[in-house]
């Protein structure tokens, strides 16, 4: 059973369907691509990518399931069937990945775009324990985390009840080597939503 406050966002990425999508084509400045180019450059063809809420499959998505072996895990049925429809060559799982179990060492990198913000602080810790133990050592971590301090907020976002919580910087990056990694890029960074500016903290780790 995932946290209720996790079943809300669940429900809300269900409730948008395609609106999130058409929201996020709307960004200018994302600089998704220049982050998830510093993990490619450090990956060989065909290793294996975990890609923690993955949506409906982003192009960075499609862009990465060309090359290498990608399992997409998002937690809104609704979301994944359309990832599955969109992104046939990558493998999709439907789950929370706060309660996911999987094998030790059993991927070369993961990688989670703006989602982070979406998980109660108290299970970000150990989220990223875990995510440390589902990589090979010298594995890589890329993620983009939100940086305000918020202890938790559930409102409407774009249309639907959601919840979102986070840490500031620096405790982002305290969670992140105490999980076991070393960061070798972090960096908080502004871009457009349609609403107006917006700050997330990229941080590229390796396990
Ligand atoms: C802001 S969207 C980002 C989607 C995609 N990464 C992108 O950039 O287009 C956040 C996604 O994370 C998923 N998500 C949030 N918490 C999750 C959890 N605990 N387990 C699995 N998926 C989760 C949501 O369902 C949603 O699809």
């Amino acid at each position: 059973m995932p946290d209720p406050r996790t079943q809300i966002v669940a429900d809300a990425y269900d409730d948008m369907g395609e609106t999130f999508a058409a929201w996020r084509e709307r960004i200018v400045g994302d600089p998704r691509d220049e982050w998830a180019n510093e993990l490619v450059s450090r990956l060989e063809d065909g290793s294996r990518i975990l890609e923690l809420g993955c949506g409906a499959g982003s192009p960075e998505t499609k862009r990465l399931a060309q090359r290498f072996a990608v399992t997409g895990v998002d937690i809104s049925p609704r979301q994944v069937e359309r990832a599955r429809a969109a992104i046939p060559e990558a493998e999709f799982v439907c789950a929370d990945f706060s309660e996911l179990e999987l094998p030790i060492g059993s991927f070369d990198a993961v990688a989670s775009f703006y989602v982070f913000n979406h998980v109660p602080r108290e299970l970000l810790g150990p989220l990223l324990a875990s995510i440390h133990g589902w990589l090979v050592p010298g594995g890589w971590l890329l993620t983009a985390f939100g940086q305000s301090d918020n202890p938790g907020w559930t409102g409407e976002w774009l249309g639907a009840q959601t919840f979102f919580a986070g840490f500031p910087p620096e405790v982002n990056s305290r969670l992140v080597r105490e999980a076991g990694f070393r960061i070798e890029r972090d960096e908080v960074v502004t871009f457009e939503e349609p609403e107006g500016p917006a700050s997330f903290q990229w941080v590229l780790a390796q396990a």
